[in-house]
C-alpha cells in the first residue's frame, strides 16, 4: 500500500524503516515525468504550481494502492487535502480523469459531425472545436492540431525508456529489515523514543511522565511549528500493537488509540457490511462524519487516540463517542486499567482526565439496539478539508410502553460552541418518556437554546448563524428519526418538503467544460500550450526569495549548509512572497539585489553573498 501524508507534519524519526517517495522520486524533466505528472501539465493544471506537488503526489498514491482503476470519486476524495488557490480544480480533475475507470472511447473515439456540420466532442456530446478548422486567414485551429505538437515527456533522455518501465518498487533491504526500538537524539537535547510493545511504552512513561505521546503528529506538529511548543521527550506510540486493536466484540467494537482515521473507515465499512443496519447506526455515523474529516493524508496518519487526547473543541469526533454512549479504557504505568464514559473524560479546553502516568487505550463503541438512531452533523466554511463552525452528535432510542413508541433514552452533544462539547441537558430530560412528534418541538427548541447558549462574544463569531445551526441539527434529527419510524408504520409520515432534511449531504463528482476558440496567429499566440514552468513545477516547485544586502552587484559565492532560527523565519516569510515571483523574473532581479534561490529540495541551504 502507498500512503499519501503530509510531509510538512511528518517527523523524520518517525519515516524510519519506511519506504519514502517523493515528487522529485517518480520523475523529472531528464529522466522523464511520471504519467501523473504529465497528464497534469499537458492539461494545464498548474499555474503557479505551488500545489502541484502535492496533488501529483496524491494521485500518484492512490494510483498506486489501487488494484482496480480508480473510480472518479474515489480520485476526487484522494484530493479533499490539497488545495489550489490559482488553477482553480477543473483542470486538474480533468487531468486525472483519464486514470478513472471509465469509457475509453470518450477519450479515443474521433468527433462525430452535427446536421450543421459542427464537430460533436466524444466526451460531452456537444458540439465542440474538437477538429481541425480553418480561420478566415487560412491558419489551421483546433484543439487536436494543439494535441498533435504536443511531445510527450514521459521518456527517459538518458536510457530511452517509458517511464511505466521503471515504477518504483518497494525496497527490498525494507522487507527484509527488522524492525527494531528507537532511541534518538534530536536538537536541543529533545529525545524521540519508539518503543515495540505495551510495557515498554508503560515503563518510558513511568521515567518520563511528561513525555509527549505521538501518533500522526497532526496536532502536536501543529503545536510545535506554529505555536512555539517544546516537548523534551517524544514517544511515538505507532508501533505498540497493544493501542492498534480493531475487534469485533460481544458488547461492540474495540478500537485502539493509535488507530489510523483511515484504518478506522475501513473497519466500519466492513462491519457494516457484516452486521447490517440494526446494530451499526453509530458506526455509520462515525463513518459518515469521517467523510468531512480533513483530508486523506490527514486520516492516514491521523488517529482516533490523538484527536480523543488533543480535546479540541471543534473535533468531529468527541461530540459523536459522547452521545454514542463509547467508554474509554485508560492504562497506567502499574498495568492498572480504569474504564470510564466519554461524556466524563473531556474537563475544559484541551484537558482531559489523564494523569501524567496514564495512556489512552482504546475505545468501546457499543452496538446499536433495534429502534435506536444514530446521526452526526457538521457545518464548515467549506464542506471538504476545513473545521467545523459547529457540530454534533445525537442518539435516540425509542422503545414501546403501553401502546406507545417513546423516547427511553436520548444523547444531545454540540461541538464548536464552547470550550468543550456540551451536552443539551434540559432537553434530553424534556425529551424522555415523550412520544417524538411535531407538537414537542417548541419547547424543544427553547430548551435548546438553554443549555446551549452562545454568548455575543463568544469565539469563532457568527453567534446568530451558529445558534441556528444548533437548532436545525436537532430538527433535521428529529425529522430523521420521524422517517425511520415511519417505515416501519410507528409514526407519521414526513411532508415532502422536509424530505431532503434527512438525507447526509453527498456531493456529486465534479463537472465541468471550458469552451473557447482557438485561432493560432504566429507560432504561439492562441493555443493552448503548455506553459514552460509546468514542467519544472511537476517534479518540484521552485521557489524564490529576495535577500536585501548592504552592496550592490554581489555574486553568490557559496551556499551555507544551516540556518539559523531567525534566519529560517525571514526565509519562511521570503519563501512566501517569493512564491509570487516568476523565477524569470528573478533572475533578472538577482543582478541588481541579491537573491535567494530555493527550491524545497535546498530549503536548509542559503546563498552566501558577498
Ligand atoms: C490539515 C488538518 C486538518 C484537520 N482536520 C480536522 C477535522 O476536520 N476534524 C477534526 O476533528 N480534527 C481535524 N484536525 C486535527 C487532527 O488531525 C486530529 O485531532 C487528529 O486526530 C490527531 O491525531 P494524531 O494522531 O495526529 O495526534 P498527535 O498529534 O500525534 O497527538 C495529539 C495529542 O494526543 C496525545 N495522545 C495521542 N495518543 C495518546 C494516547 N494513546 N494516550 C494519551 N495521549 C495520547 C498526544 O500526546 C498529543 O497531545 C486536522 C488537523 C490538520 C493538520
Ligand atoms: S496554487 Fe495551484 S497552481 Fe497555484
Amino acid at each position: 500500500m502507498h500512503f499519501a501524508i503530509n510531509a510538512c507534519l511528518a517527523p523524520l524519526y518517525s519515516l524510519e524503516g519506511m519506504h519514502i517517495i517523493t515528487v522529485e522520486g517518480i520523475g523529472n524533466c531528464r529522466r522523464g515525468l511520471h504519467p501523473v505528472q504529465e497528464r497534469l501539465a499537458e492539461a494545464h493544471g498548474s499555474q503557479c504550481g505551488f500545489c502541484t506537488p502535492g496533488f501529483v503526489m496524491s494521485m500518484y498514491a492512490l494510483l498506486r494502492s489501487s488494484k482496480q482503476p480508480p473510480t472518479k470519486e474515489q480520485i476526487e476524495d484522494s484530493l479533499a487535502g490539497n488545495l489550489c488557490r490559482c488553477t482553480g480544480y477543473r483542470p486538474i480533475i480533468d487531468a486525472f480523469g483519464v486514470f478513472a475507470k471509465t469509457d475509453d472511447s470518450l477519450y479515443t473515439a474521433s468527433p462525430s459531425e452535427s446536421a450543421n456540420g459542427k464537430a460533436i466532442c466524444p466526451s460531452t456530446g456537444k458540439p465542440c472545436l474538437c477538429r481541425n478548422e480553418t480561420d478566415v486567414n487560412g491558419n489551421e485551429s483546433s484543439l487536436l492540431s494543439s494535441v498533435k505538437t504536443y511531445l510527450p515527456s514521459s521518456y527517459n533522455e538518458i536510457d530511452g525508456n517509458a517511464y511505466n518501465e521503471k515504477e518504483l518498487i518497494f525496497p527490498p533491504e525494507l522487507q527484509l529489515r527488522k524492525i527494531m526500538p528507537l532511541r534518538l537524539n534530536g536538537f536541543n537535547g529533545v529525545r524521540w523514543y519508539r518503543p515495540l510493545k505495551l510495557d515498554q511504552l508503560l515503563q518510558l512513561k513511568s521515567c518520563y511522565p511528561e513525555a509527549k505521546l505521538i501518533i500522526g503528529n497532526s496536532e502536536v506538529g501543529v503545536e510545535t511549528e506554529f505555536k512555539n511548543a517544546q516537548y523534551g521527550v517524544m514517544i511515538s506510540v505507532t508501533h505498540v500493537p497493544e493501542l492498534h486493536t480493531l475487534k469485533v466484540e460481544e458488547d461492540g467494537l474495540r478500537i485502539g488509540s493509535a488507530v489510523r482515521l483511515a484504518q478506522l473507515q475501513d473497519f466500519l465499512k466492513k462491519v457494516i457490511a457484516e452486521r447490517g443496519s440494526l446494530q451499526t447506526s453509530s458506526c455509520q455515523a462515525i463513518l459518515r462524519q469521517l467523510k468531512w474529516f480533513a483530508g486523506t493524508q490527514i486520516r492516514n496518519v491521523a488517529s482516533v487516540g490523538g484527536n480523543i487526547c488533543t480535546a479540541s473543541p471543534i473535533s468531529d469526533l468527541n461530540p459523536l463517542w459522547m452521545s454514542t454512549g463509547a467508554t474509554f479504557q485508560i492504562i497506567d504505568v502499574n498495568n492498572n486499567v480504569r474504564t470510564t464514559v466519554a461524556k466524563d473524560f473531556f474537563l475544559g479546553y484541551r484537558k482531559v482526565d489523564l494523569k501524567d502516568d496514564e495512556v489512552l487505550l482504546s475505545v468501546i463503541l457499543p452496538w446499536t439496539r433495534p429502534f435506536e438512531y444514530v446521526k452526526e452533523f457538521k457545518q464548515a466554511h467549506r464542506r471538504q478539508d476545513d473545521i467545523a463552525l459547529v457540530n454534533a452528535g445525537m442518539r435516540v432510542h425509542i422503545t414501546e410502553a403501553e401502546g406507545n413508541w417513546i423516547v427511553s433514552d436520548v444523547s444531545i452533544v454540540y461541538g464548536g460552541v464552547a470550550a468543550v462539547p456540551l451536552t443539551a441537558g434540559k432537553t434530553e430530560s424534556f425529551l424522555v418518556g415523550k412520544k417524538l412528534d411535531y407538537g414537542l418541538l417548541d419547547e424543544a427548541f427553547n430548551l435548546l437554546k438553554e443549555d446551549i447558549p452562545l454568548a455575543e462574544n463568544a469565539p469563532g463569531g457568527m453567534v446568530e448563524f451558529r445558534s441556528s445551526l444548533t437548532l436545525s441539527f436537532f430538527f433535521k434529527f428529529f425529522l430523521y428519526v420521524t422517517h425511520e419510524m415511519n417505515t416501519k408504520g410507528l409514526s407519521e409520515g414526513l411532508d415532502v418538503a422536509n424530505m431532503s432534511a434527512i438525507q447526509s449531504y453527498t456531493r456529486p463528482v465534479t463537472t465541468g467544460t471550458q469552451g473557447y476558440e482557438l485561432v493560432r496567429q504566429g507560432t504561439a499566440v492562441g493555443q493552448p500550450m503548455v506553459h514552460l514552468s509546468a514542467m519544472l513545477q511537476l517534479p518540484n516547485f521552485p521557489l524564490g526569495s529576495l535577500v536585501s544586502s548592504s552592496q550592490k552587484m554581489c555574486p553568490v559565492l557559496t551556499i551555507l549548509g544551516q540556518l539559523d532560527s531567525s534566519k529560517k523565519r525571514i526565509l519562511g516569510q521570503l519563501s512566501m512572497m517569493g512564491r509570487f515571483l516568476h523565477l524569470m523574473s528573478l533572475l533578472v532581479l538577482a543582478r541588481s539585489l541579491e537573491s535567494l534561490w530555493q527550491t524545497p529540495m535546498i530549503m536548509q541551504k542559503l546563498l552566501q553573498i558577498k
